[in-house]
């Protein structure tokens, strides 16, 4: 469960009889283009959020008419990867066709402004907390310069303190970045605390690019930490890795621009974060010309009383030993042996993740059911890196069904964030190396043993705080 920042449903009806109303008539901004970017697309697009340019009016909307013509023609935006004849999906932010097809009409039809009596009333969009927390985590604090060395800044890890000093039910989750502009995502994952761990340190691969920012044929990356020089000046950065156990894929709950909370209210859900736990932030920031020091903080809102159902996450992935996971040089299209999971409880699927690197193409996830039924549960024929993002549903899965993912990789140079096609790529934490480690949450009677709800032949698989 997401907040959206879209508005609520009651545009849709009006819309569907607009697009009818408008094939007799003139196709205008007011009335028919207006309602879809209010939306689907002022979430991202007005001032101070990512989208480069804002909707917000027919002035700043105008310019762009053929540009968001072509990008909902071709499903660019807004940014949605699954293949909607799977699903549905909580929080399904695609167009409908006859959104599309009004975008479309307008763009071919000089882009008029129309009657400004038929515009719908401006939507507030609230700023700040949308939860009321009841707790307030310190996250890290992340200096962005205004324009990064070949326009690219690398994904930062980061591990801080939760402060929580006994087990906590927690009933939602919002991560909040001071300057929305410039945060392309944060995603986060609760860890047990490591002795060694340096909290505040942010680490990251420096891959080197090019002048557009892709990954160019590896020289060899090096590890930073924030302050402290390179990894070959300075191995902390690099031993926190290995020894600290951080996940570079930690991904339970994120703030994606537009969707930012995870409430488990309506599901009658907590969460548990261990006493004493860490959290592993993985931070996104795309410069935009002002420089910035960027300071998150984890909003909470804390159950009083032992919830009526536990929320769980967790991670499964595909084998890792290199044996069987190497995808081969120059291969377009490399199918990664599967994950999966049996389920040994009654669940209920609430969201799914899908998590790979650079090289990630596409990915299917499947529910076999005891009865031999299967069901396709999603698709993503185009798997995005850039966009981390993650599909809520409300599926109830029995006892003994098996979740199956599938994924294909592309190692070849027509994959233009590839940063060297002629390498054996391994499973591994670094954006240079490869994972096939998908998330999803579910949704159990609170006594149900959390460490015992899934059976997967691979080690790797977490019990979920
Ligand atoms: C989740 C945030 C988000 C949403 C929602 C979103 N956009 Fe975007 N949009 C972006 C970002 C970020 C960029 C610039 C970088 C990029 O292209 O990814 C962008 C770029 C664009 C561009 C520039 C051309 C292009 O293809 O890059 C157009 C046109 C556009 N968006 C139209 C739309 C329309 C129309 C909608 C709604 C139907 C929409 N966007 C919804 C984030 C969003």
């Amino acid at each position: 469960m997401r907040f959206q920042l879209a508005v609520a449903a009651l545009l849709a009806g009006g819309l569907l009889q607009a697009a009818d109303v408008a094939a007799s008539s003139q196709t205008t901004f007011s009335r028919d283009v207006l309602p879809v970017l209010q939306k689907n697309c002022q979430g991202c697009h007005r001032p101070g959020q990512i989208a480069p340019m804002s909707f917000l009016s027919y002035k700043d909307a105008r310019p762009w008419a053929k540009a968001m013509k072509t990008a909902v023609l071709s499903r660019k935006m807004p940014p949605w990867s699954a293949d909607s004849r799977y699903g549905p999906y909580l929080n399904d932010r695609s167009l409908k066709q006859p959104e599309i097809d009004a975008i479309v009409r307008w763009a071919d039809g000089g882009a008029p402004e129309g009657d400004l009596k038929d515009a719908p009333p401006a939507v507030s969009f609230p700023e700040g907390w949308l939860i009321q927390p009841d707790v307030i985590v310190e996250g890290p604090v992340t200096d962005v310069p205004a324009s990064p060395k070949n326009n690219v800044l690398e994904w930062i890890t980061v591990i801080m303190p939760t402060g929580f000093t006994k087990d906590t039910w927690v009933t939602s989750v919002q991560i909040k970045p001071e300057h929305a502009a410039i945060a392309h995502h944060i995603c986060i994952g609760y860890v047990p605390h490591q002795p060694n761990v340096k909290y505040g340190l942010g680490v990251w691969a420096d891959l080197p690019r090019d002048a557009e920012g892709a990954a160019m044929p590896e020289k060899g990356p090096t590890f930073v930490g924030r302050g402290q020089g390179r990894a070959a000046e300075n191995p902390d950065a690099a031993a926190i890795f290995a020894e600290s156990g951080i996940s570079g894929g930690s991904a339970q709950d994120c703030y994606l621009p537009g969707n930012v909370a995870a409430d488990y209210r309506p599901l009658n859900a907590a969460k548990l974060i261990p006493a004493g736990y860490d959290i592993v932030f993985n931070v996104h920031y795309t410069p935009n010309g002002t420089a910035a020091t960027d300071h998150v903080k984890v909003g909470f809102t804390v159950a009083k009383e032992p919830p009526r159902r536990r929320y769980v996450s967790l991670l499964i992935s595909a084998p890792t030993d290199s044996k069987t996971f190497a995808i081969p040089p120059n291969d377009p299209n490399w199918q990664s042996p599967h994950a999966e999971a049996t389920f040994r409880e009654d669940v209920e699927l609430v969201y799914m993740m899908p998590h790979m690197h650079v090289r990630g193409k596409d990915t299917t996830w499947t529910l076999e059911y005891p009865d031999g039924r299967k069901q396709v549960v999603l698709d993503v024929p185009h798997y995005d890196f850039n966009w981390q993002m993650g599909y809520d549903t409300s599926i109830r899965v029995p006892k003994g069904t098996r979740l199956r993912v599938d994924a294909h990789y592309d190692n070849s140079l027509n994959n233009k964030f590839n940063p060297n096609p002629s390498r054996t790529v391994y499973y591994g934490q670094m954006t240079w190396e490869e994972m096939m480690s998908p998330f999803f949450g579910v949704v159990v009677d609170p006594g149900a043993d959390v460490h015992k709800l899934i059976d997967s032949p691979v080690a790797f698989v977490s019990g979920g705080a």
